[in-house]
């Protein structure tokens, strides 16, 4: 198919803007889709052909991403967040309210092209929900009678730009403050003690500082410094992971605005120490309103010196681009954020070897959390002994953490690591809490017993995301939402993830309505043991812990939603065949299938498939047989 020239000179216009880079792809698709809302099948020809890509290339990249679009959009495109403090706060009844007012049914585009509503993991606003994403601008606080005005602009056709602005209104929340977010260094005074003291004298700080990565992991950020700057390349690179997809977690969009001069002098800091020359920020898809902010801030940086070709007098050459996410939780993991800044899908690389060698374009590469380099700045401005001066000597210095849920203060909290989780609480007001998730949908899940254990990499790690739960909240939504939040996201590159995520996502669904059995539980363990050993990646292998925790150390949690004490199938199929019987006329036994299912299934009666219609009672049953597991896995992962 020939393309129109208007829409040639488009394509040509924005492959020039990024110097014909196919490492590009995935910004060079947001372009398209900005200007088309949507990708175009010709376009992403056109595409391919600039960019000296196949076709299949293109399209592998377009379709990872859960916000790039291969149909058309309607020109509203609502998106609510579904993580579980939304659900919490009515986010559910919110969602259908507009999908009724707006005669629309959900995940579709209304016939005449103009709004579809649908949902999406989390927004990154846990402390001012329920929030929605329009045409990727934030809206937090929302209530029926937002609803109600959301549905009369979007019937009115009214401009965003027109819209009240004050819905729009996003807080930064901050209420506690410490070491990090009371700092009042001017601009770029970091970079000049490292330049005054030296790369070799600044990176001994940062290592005697004992500072550990604040993504999650804990890594000490000194020692992957060392290694990369270690590591020979034909150049260095610095990456800020700014992609914080976890659910519950905001902190990094607050420190973006409240830090981010902070944050790009570590990153000019690391740049000195490594010999880089270029800087990467990974920006979340959900973070596009703070795209313009930072463009502005790394605009004003090099007019007044402090970014850029021969910034700080001479003294350093390094500059920083913006690479926008496109909706994907996995591009949080440092290679699979690498593959999408190289332009493809975002597919955990095999490690080794790690990026410290073989990272961005192959070449020695850091990627740190937003948080790890503004603390890394403070080190460099203030000496090692200012970081383990706060915390605990295995963790020093401060956290900050996104505390949302059932408390009355949610918000952003700064706290020195080694606080106890009731300290926490007590802050926020959320003592009389049942349990609290560490670490998104990715940590774990600590019961009330727990509560004075300390915040730290030696007893309860996290990335920041605590989310609390009070005592009337039902737990197994949670276990729901967090299954679902993985099966979601997995990547699909490996079988454990994929199916494992798939399974317990089917399994969870069954709790919920009441149809578990201690059979399921075991398939539960069995796929925590699965993940966890053989997943290829760190998101498959924290999939299970919440599940797992909430197994464990919340019993009464699943055995309030056991059916039956032995095998239990997903789907009542009697009940799904009332309608036939209706239209047939026939209520007699031979109608339901009752016992006579086991006939059709070849399971003789007795055994562990009996099936019970459903007037039937709780009952005991033998153990499941060993066909079981793999039947279950199979239709769990969508096999027949
Ligand atoms: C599934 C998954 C998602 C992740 N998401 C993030 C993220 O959003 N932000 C982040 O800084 N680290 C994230 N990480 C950790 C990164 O892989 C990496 O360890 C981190 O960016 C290193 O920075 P740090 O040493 O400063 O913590 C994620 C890891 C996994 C396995
Ligand atoms: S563990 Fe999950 S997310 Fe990671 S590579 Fe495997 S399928 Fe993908």
């Amino acid at each position: 198919m020939v393309l129109p020239s208007r829409d040639l000179r488009f394509v040509q216009t924005s492959v020039a803007r990024h110097r014909g880079d196919p490492t590009r792809l995935v910004q060079i698709l947001w372009d398209v889709q900005d200007a088309y809302g949507w990708l175009p099948e010709p376009i992403l020809g056109a595409l391919a052909g600039e960019l000296g890509l196949s076709l299949a290339q293109v399209r592998s990249t377009a379709s990872f991403y859960h916000f790039f679009h291969l149909r058309q959009m309607g020109a509203y495109r609502v998106l609510f967040s579904d993580n579980i403090t939304d659900r919490m706060l009515g986010s559910e009844a919110l969602l259908e309210r507009l999908c009724r007012t707006l005669w629309l049914e959900r995940g579709k585009v209304s016939e005449d092209g103009l709004v579809s509503v649908d949902t999406t993991s989390c927004t990154g606003l846990c402390d001012q929900g329920p929030a929605l994403l329009i045409n990727h601008r934030p809206m937090g606080g929302l209530n029926e009678a937002r609803i109600d005005a959301i549905a009369e602009h979007i019937r009115e056709r009214v401009p965003l730009a027109q819209w009240p602005q004050e819905w729009f209104d996003i807080s930064p929340n901050v209420r506690r403050r410490d070491w990090l977010l009371n700092h009042r260094a001017p601009a770029g005074a970091a970079v000049r003690a490292t330049l005054a003291r030296g790369a070799a004298g600044t990176l001994q700080e940062i290592i005697d500082s004992g500072l550990r990565g604040r993504g999650g992991a804990g890594f000490s950020t000194g020692a992957k410094w060392q290694a990369c700057r270690d590591a020979p390349g034909s150049a260095h690179y610095v990456v800020c992971n700014a992609d914080e997809g976890e659910p519950g977690t905001f902190k990094d969009r607050v420190l973006l605005g409240e830090c981010l001069d902070l944050m790009l002098d570590g990153m000019c800091v690391a740049a000195h120490i490594l010999g880089a020359r270029q800087g990467l920020i990974y920006l979340r898809g959900e973070y596009h309103h703070l795209l313009d902010p930072l463009e502005t801030r790394l605009a004003e940086r090099r007019a007044t010196g402090l970014l850029g070709p021969g910034c700080f007098e001479g003294r350093l050459d390094f500059d920083v681009e913006i690479h926008r996410g496109a909706g994907a939780y996995i591009c949080g993991e440092e290679t699979a954020l690498i593959e999408s800044l190289e332009g493809k899908a975002g597919k955990a690389r095999i490690r080794p070897p790690f990026p410290v060698t073989h990272g961005y374009r192959n070449q020695p590469t850091i990627v740190n959390n937003v948080e790890s380099f503004a603390l890394a700045a403070l080190v460099a401005l203030e000496g090692a002994a200012a970081c383990t001066a706060r915390g605990t000597p295995a963790s020093s210095g401060t956290k900050v953490l996104s505390i949302s849920g059932d408390v009355q203060r949610p918000g952003i909290y700064e706290v020195p690591f080694g606080v106890t989780v009731r300290e926490v609480l007590a802050m926020c007001g959320g003592l009389d809490a049942q349990a609290i998730t560490t670490a998104g949908a990715a940590g774990h899940c600590l019961p009330a017993s727990e509560f004075d254990r300390r915040l730290a990499f030696e007893d309860v790690a996290t990335g920041g995301s605590i989310m609390v739960f009070a005592p009337h909240r039902d737990l197994i939504e949670l276990a729901r939402n967090v299954a679902h939040f993985f099966a979601h996201e997995s990547c699909g590159f490996c079988t454990p993830c994929r199916v494992g995520t798939a399974v317990n996502l089917r399994l969870m669904e069954k709790f919920l309505a009441r149809r578990g059995s201690p059979y399921d539980l075991e398939e539960l363990e069995r796929m925590h043991r699965l993940m966890q050993g053989a997943s290829h990646c760190g998101l498959g292998n924290t999939a299970t812990l919440v599940l797992h925790d909430l197994r464990h150390k919340f019993p009464q949690v699943f055995a309030q939603r056991l059916y039956s004490s032995g095998y239990e199938p997903a789907f009542d199929l009697d009940a799904a065949l009332s309608e036939a019987r209706q239209m047939s006329g026939r209520n007699d036994p031979d109608a339901h299938l009752g016992d006579n299912l086991h006939a059709h299934l070849g399971v003789p009666l007795g055994g562990t498939t009996r099936f019970l219609g459903p007037q039937a009672q709780p009952r005991t049953a033998a153990r499941a047989t060993t066909a079981q597991p793999a039947a279950s896995a199979a239709a769990a992962a969508g096999k027949p």
